[in-house]
């Protein structure tokens, strides 16, 4: 009912994943306290199996970096109180490699999926037979939901047929873009493309802009807080995408920012939208629990700073409500009280991100 939280392998490591990664990365999980701030997913993207299936028509874990299978890697996730993602995609093949896809498949590898303990499917969209996203995609809704075990089902149709109009009825959440790239202009266009399908998210179903790139290194530590951000407001799933093992204290404490998850995790589960643009300004908003609302103030000019007023009745913010403001970033509540406005200084390519709580 919030949107998933965990690790996925594709944006770091690509192809080259093997199960030892994968078990340390669960390890990563806990040890630096993620797992308990909820990202609790570890999910294995392209390129975990054989590139035939066996005589029987099954999957089969490649031998080479699988050596041990798909469910003792589901149990030892498991052990460490986690949950496996597994990917295969509604066509023939995947993405990369050519391994095999589940289309025609669909029961069968939803059954060997369900026998390995599998907990999150991604699901993507290459090498299909011409048929439309909304024929491909339910057909494995039904197979995975015939298998009795719960399983987050994450549709990976990258936007081509506005899945945010039928996902909700197909799956838990749909990919609204194109893979991500680790700049600061893939990150904020396929935050600006998911925003348009803001009013389709709801609890149990979330609009996907594609997966974190903190701690890959190629944006500044700022770009990598307004990605962060952006995303959480958003209600996106928040899947890292970086080795775990090596992450360094900048970019823990971005994924770890315990009060910006817990926006992202917000019962009402209502996605935050431009409430106003002005050039590189742009103010996003949405409501909370408890009457609150959560305000992103966004500076997308590449050298500019700018004092950027945030309107409250933008915002929907009752006409002489009086707030305080936290800042997310900064950990602190701001000593004034609000009322009408809230203006903030913007460094370039950042922003800052408050939670205002009326007090009246
Ligand atoms: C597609 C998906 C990516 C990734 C790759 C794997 O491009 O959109 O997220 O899963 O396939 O091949």
């Amino acid at each position: 009912m919030t949107p998933p939280m965990g690790w996925n392998s594709w944006n770091h490591f690509w192809c080259g994943i093997n199960e030892t990664i994968v078990r340390e990365t669960a390890d990563a999980l806990v040890s630096t306290g993620l797992a308990k701030l909820g990202y609790q997913y570890v999910n294995l993207d392209d390129c975990w199996a054989e590139l035939n299936r066996d005589s029987e028509g099954n999957f089969v874990a490649r031998k080479s970096t699988f050596p041990s299978g798909i469910k003792a890697l589901a149990d030892y996730v498991h052990s460490k109180g986690l949950k496996l993602g597994i990917y295969s995609s509604a066509g023939y093949k995947t993405c990369t490699q050519t391994q095999p896809g589940s289309l025609d498949y669909e029961e069968k590898d939803a059954m060997t999926f369900a026998s390995w303990g599998i907990d999150y499917l991604k699901y993507d969209n290459c090498f299909f037979d011409g048929t439309k996203p909304i024929v491909r995609y339910p057909k494995m809704t039904r197979a995975l939901m015939k298998t009795g075990r719960p399983i987050f089902y994450s549709l990976c149709e990258w936007g081509d047929m506005h899945p945010a109009l039928w996902g909700d009825k197909v799956g838990n959440s749909w990919r609204n873009t194109m893979d991500i790239v680790d700049n600061w202009d893939s990150m904020v266009s396929r935050a600006d493309a998911n925003e348009v399908y803001a009013e389709y998210a709801r609890p149990g179903g979330w609009n996907d802009p594609d997966m974190l790139e903190i701690g890959n290194g190629g944006m500044t530590n700022d770009e990598y807080i307004v990605h962060f951000s952006i995303w959480a407001i958003s209600k996106a799933p928040l899947i890292i995408g970086c080795d775990l093992r090596s992450a360094s204290n900048e970019t823990l404490a971005i994924l770890g920012n315990k009060e910006v998850i817990d926006v992202n995790q917000d019962p009402l589960g209502i996605q935050a939208k431009k409430v106003r643009m002005i050039g590189d300004c742009e103010i996003w908003a949405g409501p909370l629990s408890g009457y609150r609302f959560v305000v992103l103030i966004l500076n997308r000019s590449k050298d500019w700073t700018y004092d950027i007023i945030a309107h409250f009745d933008d915002i929907g913010l009752p006409p002489g409500t009086v707030v305080k403001a936290r800042d997310l970033w900064k950990h602190e509540t701001l000593k004034e009280r609000y009322e009408n406005q809230l203006t903030a200084i913007v460094r370039p390519h950042s922003c800052r991100v408050f939670v205002l709580t009326p007090i009246s």
